[in-house]
């Protein structure tokens, strides 16, 4: 089936141009303004610009286990509406993904029900580093540095430098102190408000974790890739940080910090937690400066009975997928960057960091995973609008300049925006991402 967008402004690695581009059944096989090929569809792009599909490096989609929160028929719904067309999932799951078997069986699930394209991380513990060590078929390690939502973690120096030493696939990890968090968290046992978590979950937590994460890699010279930072002090350190060193920001992280809690209370706790007007500022600028990589959501869905429970026991996390690309070509309506900027955070920046094949670039030979966005169209983001199954969004209420109006994964069209209202094709599936390592 071959498919020709036609006068579209296209975000090209070299630039942005208008011109055609065709595919051909799951592959982008021409880019030129002057295509005549005969097609079975023409896609009108006049005034639209079309991206390569949204890579989203790190969400957690609860299934299995956890699927009264989210499972992964709503959360890729979610992200094909968010123009996100390929996700990389955490491995907190229930059972958590620790061994082979288990990354497969998610892998199989996936392959049933989710609309866009799909990879597991294998989770590490004290003592799965022969798993880590010859786990396939997943872009790479997730270490939880720090304890988060589930059971896992890391945080015995020789289990660390273990896994540094004998892995090879790239590792991430979740960088919060697990001793100063503890000894925090003993220092304001007795508080009730939610402000308390950023107190608990300091500057300093997430510095002293992210430092030793990057010595460790240094040291063993192994590839790390940094999840969600949260501080300026860290985004100082990264800016002189060696060529192994990547890392990502999440819109929570630069669009919301502490003066948020009296209005959003538990609906903005998260790991880490979000921090102080500066630190947005601060993490903004290291992301158009390039000391911080790429932009990921870290989509952590919680019902709202669960958020609604009183501090410290409401769970942390936020939904973000379906907002995090408007949210971001909101700051390009505003004059904080360019749709170049966007694609490079969001696109190809991720399928750089984790080695993914084929995607992240509108290009000859690359798949055809497609997102049209409306620079111009204005919307509200509304609880009552969101597919993600836990039916919330912090962004309940804000308008936003720039929204996805449709998305193709491999060149099948699975969302479109049709007078306002989101349209799916429930009949096309994702597939398997593929990793060149
Ligand atoms: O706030 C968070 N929630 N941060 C994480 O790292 C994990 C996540 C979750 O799975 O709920």
């Amino acid at each position: 089936m071959k498919k020709l967008f036609k006068n579209a402004t296209v975000v090209l690695p070299t630039g942005s141009v208008e011109t055609s581009v065709l595919i051909d059944g799951a592959k982008i096989v021409d880019i030129d303004a002057s295509i005549t090929s005969v097609v079975d569809e023409i896609v009108d792009c006049t005034g639209l610009h079309l991206l390569p599909g949204v890579i989203d490096d790190q969400v957690h989609f609860r299934e299995p286990g956890l699927t009264h929160k989210e499972d992964l028929d709503h959360a890729s719904r979610a992200c094909a509406k968010g123009g996100v067309t390929s996700f990389l999932e955490m491995p907190n799951t229930i059972p958590n993904t620790i061994t082979q078997s288990i990354l497969e069986e998610k892998l199989a699930t996936a392959s049933r029900s989710s609309l866009v394209n799909y990879g597991f991380y294998i989770g590490a513990t004290e003592d799965n580093v022969d798993v880590l060590k010859h786990a396939t078929r997943t872009p790479g390690i997730k270490i939880f540095i720090g304890s988060s939502t589930g059971n896992l973690l890391v945080d015995e120096q020789a289990a660390l430098e273990k896994i540094f030493a004998e892995s090879t696939l790239t590792i991430c990890a979740h960088c919060e102190d697990e001793s100063t968090v503890r000894a925090n968290a003993a220092k304001y046992a007795d508080s009730t408000d939610v402000a308390s978590h950023s107190l608990v979950r300091n500057h300093e937590a997430a510095l002293i974790a992210t430092k030793r994460a990057i010595d460790l890699a240094d040291r063993h010279n192994h590839r790390f890739h940094v999840l969600h930072v949260s501080t300026a002090q860290e985004a100082e350190l990264l800016a002189s940080a060696s060529d192994l060193i990547t890392s990502e920001v999440c819109p929570h992280h630069l669009f919301f910090n502490v003066g948020d809690y009296e209005r959003l209370g538990s609906l903005v706790k998260m790991n880490p937690s979000i921090k102080d007007q500066a630190d947005n500022v601060a993490l903004w600028d290291a992301l158009v400066a390039g000391a911080i990589d790429i932009v990921a959501t870290d989509h952590a869905p919680h019902t709202l009975d669960e958020k609604q429970q009183p501090y410290p026991n409401c769970p942390s996390g936020l939904p973000a997928v379906e907002n995090s690309l408007a949210l971001m070509l909101n700051q390009i309506a505003s004059g904080k960057c360019t749709i170049e900027e966007v694609v490079k955070w969001m696109c190809s920046g991720p399928a750089r960091i984790w080695d993914i094949k084929n995607k992240g670039q509108i290009k000859v030979g690359f798949d055809a995973d497609l997102t049209l966005v409306d620079l111009k169209l204005e919307q509200t983001v509304l609880n009552e609008n969101q597919e993600t199954k836990c039916g919330w969004t912090p962004w309940h209420g804000q308008s936003l300049t720039g929204w996805p109006v449709a998305t193709w994964v491999m060149g099948h069209e699975a969302f479109r925006l049709v007078d306002g209202v989101a349209w799916f094709n429930q009949s096309t599936l994702g597939r398997e991402i593929e990793y060149s390592h």
